[in-house]
C-alpha cells in the first residue's frame, strides 16, 4: 500500500472489509452507534484510509516500533476519520482534532456536539459515536491468570474490591467486567485513570436485566446514563457508558459482507 507518500508498514494480503457509505451513515439523537473493526480488516483498512490522516497523526503512526501496532493505529484514526466524516457529511481529511489534558482525542473542526470514543485491544477496536452527551467504550481481551486483586488496586472502589474477592470461582472473569466497565465511565467523564478512579463504582443494574449496570460517584447515584456490557465475541469483554438515558446502542462489523449478521441492537 502506498498513497501520498505514505505507507502502512508490511501491509498483508487484504481480508474482506465493509465501509458504511458516507452519506448512508445516521445518528439520531438518543442513538449510540458501534463499529468494531476485527484485527483481520486492519491492513485493508490502511489501504483504504491511511491518506486521510493529518500529518502529526502520521508521524505518531511512524512513531511505533512494530508495523502491528502502527497499522493498527492508521487503521483506527482512518475509520474513526472515515465515519466522522459521514455522521458530519464532510470529508475525513477535513476532520481537525486537538487532545484534552487527560490525553483524549476532540474534535476541533467541524464544531459539533458529537461524542466519540475509541479503544482497542490485541484483536479488536472499538469505536463508539453519539449526539450531545459524555460517552465511553472499552474493550479487554480474555486472558486467564490475570492478577486480579494487583491490577485493581488503585482503580476499583471498595465496593468493587469486595465484589472482586467475593468472585472465587471465576475472579479473570470478574475482573474483566468491573474494568471494562469502569473504564468506559471513565473515559466518558474524559479522565481516563487519571484523578480518583476509586472515587466511582459500578454495580451489575438487576432492573434492567442482564448486562446493564449503573455507576455510583462516592456512594452517590449517577443518574440519566446508560451502561451496558456489550458483545464483542467470545474472546473479549467491552463496554459502553452514555450521558443519556434508555439510549439505543447498535453494534456494527467492518467485516464478513453480510449486513443482517454483522448488526446487533440492543435497546
Ligand atoms: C484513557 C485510558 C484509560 C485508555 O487506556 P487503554 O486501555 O490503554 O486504551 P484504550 O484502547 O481503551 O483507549 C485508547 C483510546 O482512548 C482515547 N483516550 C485517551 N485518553 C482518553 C481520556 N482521557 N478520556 C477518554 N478517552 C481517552 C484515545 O482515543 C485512545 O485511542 P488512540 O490510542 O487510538 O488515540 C488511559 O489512556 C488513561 O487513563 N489516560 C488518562 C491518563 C492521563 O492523564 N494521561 C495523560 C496523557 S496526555
Amino acid at each position: 500500500m502506498e498513497q501520498d507518500g505514505f505507507a502502512a508498514r508490511g501491509a498483508e494480503a487484504a481480508a474482506p472489509l465493509v465501509l458504511p457509505q458516507p452519506e448512508r451513515l445516521t445518528l439520531p439523537d438518543g442513538a449510540v452507534e458501534v463499529w468494531m473493526l476485527d484485527d483481520a480488516q486492519v491492513d485493508p483498512a490502511c489501504a483504504r484510509l491511511a491518506h486521510t490522516l493529518a500529518p502529526d497523526e502520521r508521524a505518531r503512526a511512524l512513531a511505533y516500533r512494530h508495523a502491528r501496532h502502527c497499522n493498527g493505529y492508521i487503521a483506527r484514526r482512518g475509520l474513526l476519520r472515515w465515519l466522522l466524516g459521514g455522521y458530519l457529511r464532510c470529508a475525513p481529511e477535513e476532520l481537525l482534532f486537538a487532545v484534552s489534558a487527560f490525553g483524549r482525542p476532540v474534535l476541533q473542526w467541524p464544531q459539533a456536539r458529537l461524542a466519540f470514543s475509541v479503544s482497542h485491544t490485541d484483536g479488536i477496536a472499538l469505536l463508539a459515536f453519539a449526539r450531545a452527551c459524555r460517552l465511553g467504550v472499552d474493550v479487554e481481551r480474555r486472558t486467564g491468570g490475570l492478577d486480579a486483586p494487583g491490577l485493581g488496586h488503585g482503580v476499583f472502589s471498595a465496593v468493587e474490591a469486595r465484589t472482586l474477592a467475593r468472585s472465587r470461582s471465576d475472579p479473570t472473569e470478574t475482573l474483566l467486567r468491573l474494568w471494562t466497565r469502569k473504564e468506559a465511565l471513565l473515559k466518558a467523564l474524559g479522565t481516563g485513570l487519571a484523578g480518583d478512579p476509586t472515587a466511582y463504582s459500578t454495580h451489575d443494574d438487576g432492573r434492567r436485566g442482564a448486562g446493564h449496570w449503573r455507576a455510583s460517584h462516592h456512594g452517590a447515584a449517577i443518574c440519566g446514563w446508560t451502561c451496558l456490557d456489550l458483545d464483542a465475541g467470545a474472546a473479549f469483554r467491552a463496554a459502553l457508558a452514555v450521558s443519556l438515558p434508555d439510549a439505543s446502542v447498535t453494534c456494527h462489523r467492518c467485516a464478513v459482507p453480510d449486513p443482517p449478521r454483522n448488526t446487533l441492537r440492543y435497546t
